[in-house]
């Protein structure tokens, strides 16, 4: 893969998919700025993968600390020439059950919190003529008991997403990535007890390592401008739903 010196800013990269794709751009030559809550995560994997990346402590749900990030890539990394939506939680649990609250941050995070911080970084992606990757889930196109919130925020990203690869392009490629079951700490949020042990027997059987994910993001980000792979679904072979 040819190397790059562009700039990518990649939320929810303190674990998981996101820190796998952190490591694999820096790798093909990337700066990356990685967006979290937990800056103790994201301040050791700047210090580890180095090439001048850059921790900032952020909430996808708090506008104002997106802003302050944003400043911070334009001032002291001249700008995002990619963005990658990533921050996301998956609460499972029956829609008929009292987890309200965790519907809701479902909801505010992966799909309220990915248009957040789109709208506060696209004056850098239109200056950059740059990317925008947006990470979905097969819960966009399937939707299991116990997904309701989950899906319905992943299916929401898809459309959404539909919409401003339309507005957006040929200036800003959209893509989305639809990853199946991933070996990360996903699952291990989840506080209602028969769906996060359902969720984790699942997972132990079927899941891919986040490094899958993290090849196809590069991939796709290293095709010519000419062309976008504007939806990608990732499942493990072994995976049925
Ligand atoms: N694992 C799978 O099977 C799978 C399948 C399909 C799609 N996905 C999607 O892939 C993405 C990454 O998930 P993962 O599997 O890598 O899980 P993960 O290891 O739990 O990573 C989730 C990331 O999101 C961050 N995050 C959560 N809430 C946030 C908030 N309010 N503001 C900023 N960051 C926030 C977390 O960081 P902090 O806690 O430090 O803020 C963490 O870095 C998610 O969008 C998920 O829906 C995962």
């Amino acid at each position: 893969m040819t190397k790059s010196n562009r700039v990518a800013v990649i939320t929810g990269a303190s674990s998981g998919i996101g820190e796998a794709i952190a490591k694999t751009l820096v790798s093909n030559g990337y700066k990356v700025a990685l967006l979290a809550r937990r800056l103790d995560r994201i301040s050791t994997l700047a210090d580890q993968i180095g090439n001048g990346s850059m921790a900032i402590q952020a909430d996808v749900t708090d506008r104002a600390s997106i802003v302050a990030a944003a400043s911070r890539v334009e001032s002291e990394l001249g700008g995002a020439d990619v963005v990658i939506n990533n921050a996301g939680v998956m609460l499972t649990a029956p829609f008929g059950s009292d987890r309200r609250a965790e519907h809701r941050q479902m909801v505010e995070t992966n799909l309220l919190g990915a248009m957040t911080v789109t709208e506060v970084f696209l004056d850098q992606l239109r200056a950059s003529e740059g990317d925008l990757v947006n990470i979905s889930s097969v819960a966009a196109r399937v939707a299991p008991a116990g997904f309701a919130a989950y899906s319905a925020a992943k299916w929401g990203l898809n459309g959404w997403s539909e919409s401003l690869r339309v507005e957006l392009q040929p200036d800003i490629r959209v893509m989305v990535i639809e990853p199946g079951a991933v070996a990360t700490e996903l699952s291990d949020h989840i506080t209602h007890e028969d769906s996060q042990k359902l969720d984790q027997e699942y997972r132990d059987n079927v899941a891919m390592p986040a490094q899958d994910i993290a090849d196809v993001v590069a991939f796709a980000l290293s095709r010519p401008k000419r062309i976008t792979l504007n939806e990608i679904l990732v499942r493990p072979t072994i995976q049925a739903m």
